[in-house]
């Protein structure tokens, strides 16, 4: 190797990271940008026991015949495997971390290498959500953990977790691999571990009324660059118990009654399991239950109790007598009706004695002549119409 080239492959070895730096040692190249090679495809993801495939390491020099070597270098396990091939075929079932590097050694150049960016990726066996504390039966505004496990995975790092309750998104937390207790191990590191793992998601959440029948589902993404391939897991019905809440919109504190007309009291409660609805008052009282309906005719406490197996309540309604005016609002009117009768009545004999007394003036043409209509009083209708025939 000439001197020229020597310099050349130092300035280049300085630019690179220090874990690198080794390959400098005699001709290596670092630079993968240097080397004239090229990698079809790259990257290369592979689906786990999908059909053979392979990738395929040529040279992009101008002088094919500068070429002296091209192959494949992978890793099994602490072994490094060499084919002597431009070619590499993949074992879909087994190379979880081959590491795939093609070297070149090319005349004029020396010896330089290029990484293949490769994933053999397998979707999971099951993506499954429960309730760690292995009930689904929860209490209103209790805390509880659900647990998404996504079995045998690969790669991991490339695995997240979405949580959805209803059709609303969850903020995915920390994935956690499971049956991994050795932090140092090797094999529980997701930056590292390549081949099929089995991974889990916790959420801790709190549910109120408001999520009673609602579903929760978790979903397994890999994302693989081109694509993401999405798993979702079997909803998880909970069921949230909470106390009974009686509507009080339909039920006042006071309720009125008319005496002698019936007044329907509605009692209803929300509440899982569904409530019972039982009304309390003095036996005394005259009323008709039925369907949480109670039927009241006289004034006094009512007493309604919601109870389910979570706990009860109680409203207390106070039915307060309202006069009926209907009787007196029709002797109101009676009496106005035979009042302004007997006005009428009135004016129209003041009116009747007018008109006997005008009939007489009329008589006299004297008075006629002069005033002409102008003895209109509005009651003398009749006195222009006299003049003009
Ligand atoms: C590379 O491998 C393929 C298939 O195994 C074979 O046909 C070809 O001859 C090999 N090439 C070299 C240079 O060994
Ligand atoms: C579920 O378990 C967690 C801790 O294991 C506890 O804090 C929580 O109260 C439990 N929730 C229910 C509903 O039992
Ligand atoms: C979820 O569904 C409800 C009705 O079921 C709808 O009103 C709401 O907009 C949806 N939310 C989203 C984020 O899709
Ligand atoms: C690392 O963990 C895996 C699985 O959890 C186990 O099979 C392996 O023996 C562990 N290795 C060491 C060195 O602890
Ligand atoms: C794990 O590694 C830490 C340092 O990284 C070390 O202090 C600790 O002793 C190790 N634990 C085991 C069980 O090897
Ligand atoms: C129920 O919880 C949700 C959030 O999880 C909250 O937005 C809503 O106001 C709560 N409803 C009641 C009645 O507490
Ligand atoms: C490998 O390829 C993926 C896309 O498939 C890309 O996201 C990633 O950054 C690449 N890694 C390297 C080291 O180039
Ligand atoms: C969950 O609820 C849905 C409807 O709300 C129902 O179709 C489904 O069978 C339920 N699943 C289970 C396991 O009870
Ligand atoms: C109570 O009843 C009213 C009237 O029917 C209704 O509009 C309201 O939604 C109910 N409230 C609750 C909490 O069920
Ligand atoms: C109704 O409830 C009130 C207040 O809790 C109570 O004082 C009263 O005795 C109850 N009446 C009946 C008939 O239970």
């Amino acid at each position: 190797m000439k001197a020229g080239n020597s310099v050349r492959l130092l300035s280049v070895c300085l630019t690179v990271t220090a874990e690198l730096l080794w390959l400098c040692n005699g001709t290596y190249f670092s630079a993968t940008q240097v080397c004239p090679i090229t990698i079809t495809p790259n990257p290369m993801v592979v689906q786990y026991k999908s059909r053979v495939q392979s990738a395929t390491c040529s040279s992009t020099t101008n002088n094919p015949t500068n070429v002296q070597y091209i192959y494949w270098e992978t890793q099994h396990g602490a072994q490094t495997i060499q084919s002597l091939n431009e070619t590499w075929f993949v074992d879909t079932h087994a190379d979880w971390d081959p590491r795939p590097v093609c070297t070149a050694v090319i005349k004029g150049i020396g010896t330089c290498y290029m990484n293949l960016n490769y994933t053999l990726y397998k979707t999971p066996d099951s993506v499954s959500i429960h309730a760690l504390n292995n009930t689904e039966l929860v209490m209103e505004d209790a805390e509880l953990q659900l647990q998404c496990a996504i079995v045998n995975v690969a790669p991991a790092h490339k695995l997240t977790v979405q949580w959805y309750r209803g059709n609303e998104t969850i903020e995915p937390d920390v994935l956690q691999m499971i049956d991994c207790w050795h932090e140092n191990n090797s094999s529980c590191n997701f930056a590292e571990v390549r081949s099929p793992v089995s991974v889990s998601s916790t959420i801790s959440v709190s549910l109120n009324r408001t999520h009673h029948g609602v579903q929760f589902r978790c979903e397994a993404q890999l994302d693989l660059g081109a694509e993401r391939i999405r798993m979702m897991s079997k909803p998880l019905n909970l069921t949230v118990l909470y106390k009974p809440i009686i509507n009080t919109t339909k039920l006042p504190k006071t309720i009125p009654v008319f005496q002698g007309y019936p007044e329907e009291l509605v009692c209803e409660a929300d509440g899982h399991p569904p409530p019972k609805i039982l009304w309390l008052y003095s036996s005394d009282k005259v009323s008709h239950v039925s369907e949480g309906k109670l039927t009241v005719y006289e004034a006094g406490f009512y007493n309604c109790t919601a109870i389910n197996d979570i706990d009860s309540t109680i409203h207390v309604v106070e039915v307060i007598l309202k006069e009926d005016y209907l009787p007196l609002i029709a002797g109101f009117v009676a009496i106005t009706v035979v009042v302004i009768s007997a006005i009428f009545l009135f004016i129209y004999s003041i009116y009747y004695k007018n008109t006997k007394m005008r009939r007489y003036s009329l008589k006299n043409p004297k008075l006629s002549n002069h005033n002409g209509n102008v003895a209109h009083n509005g009651w003398d209708l009749p006195l222009p119409m006299t003049k003009l025939t």
